[in-house]
């Protein structure tokens, strides 16, 4: 939750929700379905563009975020609702949103096919799927060693079930008979602390263990790294795919 805060409200992480409810094409009326949920940040923000003629239903596998998600939306008076469900298997039935999104949780699941097909059921034809999803793998960081860098964000990728979703979700679609499909590929920077956000530094302990990289080689980032975030001369960034399919139909 410390993580999905700490995003959320920053600057960037909500353009790129923005982009999300553009490409969705969120109107008043409209039910929507938000598959892992979260806290329900978003699935907030689509209550509200959805009025009270609307509602939004958010799914998740987490009691804990379900709970945070339900005292978020007290007194609200928005037309939600926060369901436990698996994305691979939802309880709902065929055609009964007008709209479905995900974001950054793809990446996760076992099986983003069978989840996809899933929402693609669940979607009235002619009604849109977004998907937002980080691609860890474009990281661009600065550091003292290019060796050193590269061999981090390649185990850190590789540590996620599905870190290269975000540029395979097109062709996911389209293996699902959806010829119309979007892509917009956003940008984000990435400062040092988020080191922390990440929850990376025990990733880089695993990379030591391994024998990825030394120690001395982590420390001697780190170091490059405190020493670019005091003086505000870091740079670096990370793409995210945001990708749309039509469901065909009338
Ligand atoms: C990084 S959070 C993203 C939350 C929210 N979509 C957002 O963008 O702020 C990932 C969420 O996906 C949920 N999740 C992971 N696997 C899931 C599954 N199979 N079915 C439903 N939710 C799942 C997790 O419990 C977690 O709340």
């Amino acid at each position: 939750m410390r993580f999905l805060d700490a995003l959320n409200t920053s600057q960037q992480v909500q353009e790129m929700q923005q982009l999300t409810h553009r490409m969705l094409g969120v109107a008043p009326g409209q039910r929507i379905l938000d598959a892992g949920c979260g806290v329900g940040d978003v699935t907030r923000e689509l209550a509200t563009l959805v009025g009270p003629k609307g509602h939004v239903v958010g799914v998740d596998l987490s009691e804990a975020m379900l709970a945070e998600a339900r005292a978020r939306t007290e007194g609200t008076g928005l037309s939600v609702e926060y369901l436990k469900a698996d994305v691979h298997a939802l309880d709902f039935p065929s055609e009964s949103f007008d709209r479905c999104r995900s974001s950054r949780v793809f990446i996760y699941l076992d099986d983003p096919r069978e989840a996809l097909s899933e929402l693609l059921r669940l979607t009235r034809p002619g009604g849109a799927v977004v998907l937002f999803e980080p691609e860890f793998d474009t990281w661009a960081l600065d550091g003292p060693d290019r060796g050193v860098v590269r061999a981090l964000i390649h185990f850190w990728t590789d540590q996620l079930r599905n870190p290269w979703i975000g540029r395979q979700l097109p062709r996911l679609f389209h293996s699902l008979g959806v010829k119309q499909v979007a892509m917009r590929p956003v940008v984000g920077t990435w400062v040092p602390r988020m080191l922390e956000t990440f929850g990376m530094y025990p990733v880089l302990e695993k990379a030591i263990a391994e024998k990825v990289v030394t120690r001395e080689q982590v420390n001697d980032w780190l170091q490059f790294l405190k020493e670019g975030e005091k003086n505000d001369s870091f740079y670096g960034c990370m793409a995210g795919m945001v990708v749309r399919g039509i469901k065909p139909g009338p």
